[in-house]
């Protein structure tokens, strides 16, 4: 019996050594996570700006908007250092379209309007996204608790609607 938690340390110990060995293996070889969005903005580099600069919807309409290349080539007349940004930046400069994909969204058949929130709820952002200025990369799932008992828990704790018709349509 004395003997038995060295035994376990042994054990431990090995296993810890397999685990690394796998994980470094995995860090070798395993691929780069895709890139979510055309290229790869950093929130940390802009966190001087209000959110509402580039995401101009946000106080006034349902949605918040992402912004186009026309916010961006007011600082950067030049393509900045980011993955995917080079190649793009002669055609957003020209003005067309940049392709963002919009992660954060709740179904069809329900509603929601950002103005509800941040205009007359004067909700900050971060209650509901978290710390986004803190963000080095594009977020490849929603940065925001989409379920209905998160809308829920806020509404009973603010005295918001829990009518099924205030949210669905
Ligand atoms: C008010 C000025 C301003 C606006 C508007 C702006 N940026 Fe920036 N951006 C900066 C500054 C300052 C930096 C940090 C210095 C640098 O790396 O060039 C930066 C850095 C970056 C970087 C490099 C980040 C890194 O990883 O080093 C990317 C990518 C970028 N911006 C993309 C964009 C895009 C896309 C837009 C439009 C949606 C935009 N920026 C709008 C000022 C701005
Ligand atoms: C009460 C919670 C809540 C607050 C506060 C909130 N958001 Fe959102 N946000 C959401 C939800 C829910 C969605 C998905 C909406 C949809 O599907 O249309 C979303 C989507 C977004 C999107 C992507 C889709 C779009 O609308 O263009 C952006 C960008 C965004 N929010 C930015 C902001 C900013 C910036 C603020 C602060 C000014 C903010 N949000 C405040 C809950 C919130
Ligand atoms: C310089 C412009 C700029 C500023 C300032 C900025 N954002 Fe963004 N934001 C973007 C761009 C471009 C994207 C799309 C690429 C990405 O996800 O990083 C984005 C994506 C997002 C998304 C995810 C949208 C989706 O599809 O799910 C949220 C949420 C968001 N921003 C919130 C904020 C909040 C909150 C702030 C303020 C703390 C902020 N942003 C400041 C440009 C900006
Ligand atoms: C962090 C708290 C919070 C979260 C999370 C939240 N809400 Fe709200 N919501 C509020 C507040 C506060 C109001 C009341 C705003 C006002 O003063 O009009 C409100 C109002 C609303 C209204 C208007 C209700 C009416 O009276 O007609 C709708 C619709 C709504 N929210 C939908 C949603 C949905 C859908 C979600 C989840 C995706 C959600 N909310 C998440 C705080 C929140
Ligand atoms: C504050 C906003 C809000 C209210 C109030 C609300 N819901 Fe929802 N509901 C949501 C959101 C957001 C979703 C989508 C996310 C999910 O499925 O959890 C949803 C999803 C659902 C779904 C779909 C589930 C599925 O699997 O597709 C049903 C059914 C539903 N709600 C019924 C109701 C009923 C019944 C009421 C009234 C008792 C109600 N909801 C009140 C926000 C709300």
């Amino acid at each position: 019996m004395a003997h038995q938690p060295v035994v376990s340390a042994r054990r431990l110990l090995a296993l810890a050594a397999v685990t690394l060995t796998t994980a470094a293996v995995w860090i070798v070889l395993a691929p780069a996570a895709p890139l979510a969005q055309p290229l790869a903005f950093n929130h940390a580099r802009h966190r001087q700006m209000a959110c509402v600069t580039c995401h101009r919807g946000a106080a006034s309409t349902a949605r918040a908007g992402v912004p186009q290349g026309d916010v961006c080539v007011k600082c950067h007349t030049t393509p900045p250092d980011a993955e995917g940004a080079r190649a793009l930046w002669p055609d957003i400069t020209r003005g067309d379209r940049i392709a963002w994909v919009q992660v954060t969204r709740v179904p069809e058949h329900v509603f929601f309007s950002h103005r509800r929130h941040v205009a007359l709820g004067r909700l900050e952002c971060t209650s509901c996204h978290g710390e986004m200025q803190q963000r080095t990369s594009p977020v490849g799932t929603a940065p925001v608790d989409l379920r209905m008992e998160a809308c829920l828990s806020c509404h009973r704790r603010e005295g918001a609607s829990q009518d099924c018709a205030a949210c669905h349509r």
